[in-house]
């Protein structure tokens, strides 16, 4: 959930550490630190807050132009454990400054370790789980030993950790060690980049190596060398990362939210590309993923995520059922790991991730993978994790998701289901030629049926006021509709703060009809469909109690106009698939909501893009 970004070179570091820190910022945002080791003493500075305040902090200091500050680290922190403040921001440095560290993770121990380093007389200035690797490390060091005191006092920690070390008495090393949370080394030119992810390096370099669970690094000057946990040297394979710095620039939008949603028909065009034919009726996977064995075997299908991919999830299981007629369970990843679930070497689990690090979807994962359950990983973020646990990996190529409500990625999320489905159903003989042909045209008209619906959208902007002050709201649906509509509600509460729940159209009247009031704005998905008519019904429901509905609705539906004048057409014509043109108008309505009431769009309260602790 932190961000962890580090230089080693020669020269100057501090404002390229600030510079990259920032790319990091989606991953956590409520303060920021760095450590610049010297001769003369540990420089640690942070900021309660953004990183734009840790840089307003660190100009105050005469720091940009020495190339004696060629080494450093830095962080932006998602609180887990203390409240956000300077006190408890990274860097962590031991008692007698000599070590710093930043870390992601949490160190599931710390309690018992912070109360016997107290009685060796140890003290603590933070409320966090991180402190204690600073000291433990701090309590194992000797000049020129870093690596050493690293690896002994990793030796006592349980839980996760991604961590960047230095010390003002190596000044030219940097050591770096994983266990269950993300981080790469970049090789530049002259310098050697660490991150949690390639998002800070690419500008400098395209050779990233991915470290593995347990695997420790130091880095000396120019030098990397990686050791696993048996502390074994690791010869390293840098891969080369094709993500170009632009695709992380907001290119002129306000918000990387707003660009990620006009990028999703250029996310689809890629999801599709080389897998979709207009001349075949069969989906292509690459590599020969889901081959005829492991599809014919399979007699059940388990979906695993969380949040918006749990929904995408649920929409992938009517899609299953239509296309596959195996049955089909969704499961939040964070439950079934800590249940008893039923799986075997006949089921094939899915595991959905934008980026790859969640932690509670790769403890699900390990949990399938120890049953020897077959492993397809639906994942967005190249190299991430997810990618190596996975037995088999199917990229959204959605391209990176900076803005932390999830868009574009969903959207690939539901395309990429649909055609594992399509192709699990072909191998199996459920979907005959004639309906595999018309998937496959209704899959390549999906991205001009996107750029037609955002032509209708031109409304969205005043619907939205509506909203403004509005403290709750519900989001109905039917079928497909409701896994949509429940993600309608999570995108309005995470960026606006307003209650919304959604709900099965048809569960209105089971409870929750009972909060509507002339107060209460209702969002229904009501496209034409073998729904269409039950959910005129519970407009009318919602409309009696005096509720305030906006309709999401097919392109031209007159008899809609004649109930509500709130009304979002979209250009609908694409069958299972109008999941994902119906979500974008919600997507649109969510971010105009979130910008009139002056929330922080990309950065919402309390939250993160990756949420690598449980
Ligand atoms: C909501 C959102 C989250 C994520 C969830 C899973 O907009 O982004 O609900 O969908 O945290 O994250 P990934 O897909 O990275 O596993």
């Amino acid at each position: 959930m932190c961000g962890i970004f580090g230089i080693i070179g020669k020269k100057n570091c501090v404002q390229d550490l600030l510079k990259g820190i920032s790319k990091l910022e989606y991953r956590g945002y409520d303060s920021a630190g760095l450590s610049i080791p010297s001769t003369k003493e540990m420089i640690t500075i942070k900021n309660k807050g953004k990183v734009s305040g840790l840089q307003e902090k660190v100009e105050s200091f005469n720091l940009f132009k020495d190339d004696a500050y060629s080494t450093g680290i830095i962080h932006t922190r998602w609180a887990t454990h203390g409240v956000p403040s300077e006190a408890n921001s990274h860097p962590h440095n031991g008692n007698q400054n000599i070590i710093s560290v930043v870390h992601n993770g949490i160190i599931e121990n710390y309690r018992s370790l912070k109360s016997s380093l107290i009685s060796e007389g140890y003290s603590f200035n933070s409320e966090t789980d991180s402190e204690v690797l600073a000291v433990l490390i701090e309590k194992f060091y000797e000049k020129g030993q870093l690596l050493k005191a690293v690896n002994k006092a990793l030796k006592e920690v349980d839980g996760a950790y991604a961590i960047a070390v230095v010390s003002n008495e190596d000044i030219n090393q940097l050591v770096v060690a994983r266990k269950k949370s993300p981080l790469v080394i970049g090789k530049g030119k002259d310098r050697i980049f660490i991150a949690s992810d390639p998002l800070p390096i690419i500008e400098y370099t395209k050779d990233i190596f991915y470290m593995k669970d347990g695997y420790v690094a130091s880095i000396i000057g120019d030098q990397v060398k990686v050791y696993d946990e048996n502390e074994n040297p690791i010869e390293i394979k840098y891969e080369h990362c094709s993500m170009s710095p632009q695709s992380i620039a907001k290119d002129g939008y306000d918000h990387f939210m707003l660009k990620e949603i006009y990028e999703q028909p250029e996310a689809i065009e890629s999801a599709i590309a080389g897998r979709v034919f207009k001349d075949q009726t069969e989906i292509t996977l690459e590599d020969d993923i889901l081959n005829k064995d492991l599809v014919n075997r399979i007699n059940r299908i388990v979906i695993i995520g969380c949040g918006t991919a749990w929904h995408a999830g649920l929409i992938g299981r009517n899609i299953f059922e239509r296309f596959t007629k195996l049955p089909v369970q969704v499961d939040y990843a964070s439950d079934f790991r800590y249940r008893d679930p039923i799986i075997d070497e006949n089921t094939l689990v899915i595991a959905i991730s934008q980026s790859g690090e969640t932690a509670d979807t790769l403890g699900a994962l390990a949990l399938a993978n120890e049953n020897k359950t077959p492993t397809l990983a639906i994942v967005n973020a190249v190299g991430s994790t997810m990618t190596r646990e996975a037995n088999e990996v199917i990229y959204t190529r959605a391209g990176p998701e900076i803005g932390v409500a999830s868009t574009k990625a969903f959207s690939a999320q539901v395309l990429v289901l649909y055609l594992v489905a399509m192709h699990i159903g072909t191998i199996r003989g459920i979907l005959d030629v004639d309906e595999r042909k018309r998937r496959i045209k209704n899959i390549l008209k999906l991205p001009s049926s996107i750029r037609e619906t955002f032509k209708k959208c031109s409304n969205i902007k005043k619907i939205a006021s509506i909203f403004k002050d509005a403290t709750n709201t519900l989001f109905l649906g039917r079928g497909t509709g409701y896994p949509v509509a429940l993600e309608g509600a999570l995108k309005l509460k995470e960026i606006s703060y307003i209650h919304a729940e959604g709900y099965h159209a048809a569960e209105l009247k089971h409870g929750p009809l009972a909060l509507v009031d002339e107060n209460m704005p209702v969002v229904v998905l009501a496209l034409k469909g073998r729904r269409y008519s039950k959910i005129i019904n519970n407009i009318e429901e919602v409309k009696a109690r005096g509720g305030k509905i906006i309709a999401i609705v097919s392109e031209g539906d007159k008899e809609m106009k004649n109930i509500t004048s709130d009304i979002i057409e979209v250009s609908e014509d694409v069958g299972i698939l109008n999941s994902i043109l119906v979500a974008i108008p919600m997507q649109l309505l969510s971010y105009y909501v979130a910008v009139v009431r002056g929330c922080d769009v990309d950065q919402p309260r309390n939250l993160a893009k990756s949420v690598t602790v449980e």
